[in-house]
């Protein structure tokens, strides 16, 4: 069967910022080899991120510490031929952007070798500092705050952040300062939803929520958890988008229309 030509703009890290000017929701997706990239890509998927879940989702781990820079670069790289006019994002693995040499050491390898667009990088603080030496030097990144999972045994687990108002005045300064450093995006895991939508309205550049409710910019799904395929505990956001669909591209496409119709995540899927 030959199928359609594929017509849709290429996503680019311009288009996004544009996308929340325009109040479009943008669509985001796990991927780690070519042929789930490839499955997005046919989905009208927006941006594709090889996330270091894959330790999890992919390797079995009960973290994502054990990732490396070897294996999130060939899985980017795999992903990356899976795609033509989806935006490629790539993880910083575990203490692989710990200082401003490593993380460009590390960008060099997922943009260089891995064929990424974007680099995504948890944390504020040190990490600001670290966001401002890639932003200045061309390298596209996407922040990551709220529950980082890198930061699993500091935090006690994973436990939705920002509850409080001391912990949400944090959350608060710390988006500002990502967004100061010249981050492009950023990422909210599992904050209260209020929370992410006035950080969503004091923000220019898009928030990509997961378990962060409705008003973010843009939601990211692990394609896993999307088609059913998580093991163990499933977080409140996850949903199985593959039930009542008959193929992957199928339930991708119920994902896209779901985030763009802003009927997922509703209350039962946030916090
Ligand atoms: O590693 C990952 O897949 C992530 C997303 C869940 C945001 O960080």
């Amino acid at each position: 069967m030959q199928s359609e030509p594929n017509t849709r703009p290429h996503v680019t890290v311009p288009s996004l910022r544009a996308m929340k000017q325009r109040g479009e929701k943008i669509v985001v997706v796990t991927a780690y080899d070519a042929s789930f990239a490839a499955a997005a890509e046919a989905a009208g998927i927006d941006v594709v991120l090889v996330g270091d879940s894959l330790g999890m989702v992919v390797q079995g781990n009960d973290s994502t510490l054990p990732v490396t820079v070897d294996q999130i670069v060939y899985h980017t790289a795999a992903a990356s031929r899976g795609l033509d006019r989806t935006l490629l994002i790539a993880d910083m693995p575990f203490l692989s952007a710990r200082d401003v040499p490593t993380a460009l050491a590390t960008s060099r390898r997922l943009m260089g070798e891995g064929n990424a667009a974007m680099v995504k990088i948890e944390g504020s603080g040190w990490a600001s500092d670290v966001i401002r030496a890639l932003s200045e030097r061309d390298v596209p990144v996407c922040a990551h705050l709220g529950l980082t999972p890198q930061s699993v045994h500091k935090l006690g687990g994973f436990r939705v952040q920002g509850r409080e108002e001391a912990a949400a005045a944090h959350l608060r300064a710390a988006a500002r300062e990502v967004e100061d450093a010249g981050a492009d995006l950023l990422v909210l895991e599992c904050v209260p939803s209020p929370l992410a939508a006035e950080i969503t309205r004091e923000l220019r550049i898009p928030t990509i929520g997961i378990g962060a409710g409705v008003d973010c910019d843009g939601q990211v799904l692990v394609m896993y958890d999307l088609i059913g395929l998580s093991r163990g505990r499933r977080p409140r956001f996850v949903k199985n988008f593959l039930a009542g669909n008959d193929s992957i591209v199928g339930a991708l496409s119920a994902y896209a229309n779901a985030v763009r119709a802003c009927t997922f995540p509703d209350a039962e899927h946030s916090y």
